[in-house]
């Protein structure tokens, strides 16, 4: 396992695959390092590209004004993606390419120990959870695996495009508060 320096290091020297040819930065996490709860997306769009940071576009704008309506508080989150270079296009990522970059995640969940872990749209859910899954189907619903709660959920930009699925991402991230404050209260965090 490497440590943050490191693993910031190898992370901005990377061009283990094509997308290292085109980033204006590396995205790699946005939150606290400390924290119980983890976010994970698809990987940057133009704005995190620019920013340098995760989930700081539209789609990171909806995601915030949920954490925050469900009085998420900052030092309990922690947000990054499968893949930390900008596909081309905004383009889903290609299998290399997700696969090239999984230990870079693998390593940040060591290093931040989250108890929860969200999936949030397909691509997460896929490389996380289930290759053959479908978001539809499997969201809302608890996973514990290898010591982590994990729930799928969709990814704030599918809610942009079908405002139908809000309440239905509403739920989901309830029942992350929900399991939050139970874990809490049993003192595991
Ligand atoms: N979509 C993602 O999946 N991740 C980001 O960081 C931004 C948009």
């Amino acid at each position: 396992m490497l440590s943050w320096e490191q693993l910031i290091k190898d992370c901005s020297d990377c061009n283990r695959c094509n997308l290292g040819r085109t980033r204006s930065n590396i995205v790699i996490e946005r939150g606290s390092r400390n924290a119980p709860l983890m976010f994970v997306g698809e990987g940057p769009g133009e704005q995190e590209d620019l920013q340098g940071k995760p989930f700081v576009g539209p789609a990171g704008k909806l995601l915030d004004l949920l954490l925050d309506a469900l009085m998420f508080k900052k030092d309990e989150y922690y947000i990054a993606n499968i893949v930390k270079c900008r596909p081309p296009g905004n383009r889903v990522p290609l299998d290399e390419e997700a696969e090239k970059c999984l230990p870079f995640l693998r390593n940040q969940v060591l290093l931040v120990k989250p108890q929860i872990i969200v999936c949030l749209g397909s691509t997460a859910m896929k490389y996380i959870i289930d290759r053959d899954a479908r978001i539809t189907k499997i969201r809302g619903q608890w996973i514990e695996r290898k010591g982590f709660w994990i729930m799928p959920t969709f990814h704030p930009a599918a809610l942009l495009r079908d405002e139908s699925k809000k309440v239905l991402m509403w739920e989901d991230i309830k029942k992350v508060k929900n399991k939050l404050e139970s874990l809490c209260q049993n003192r595991k965090i």
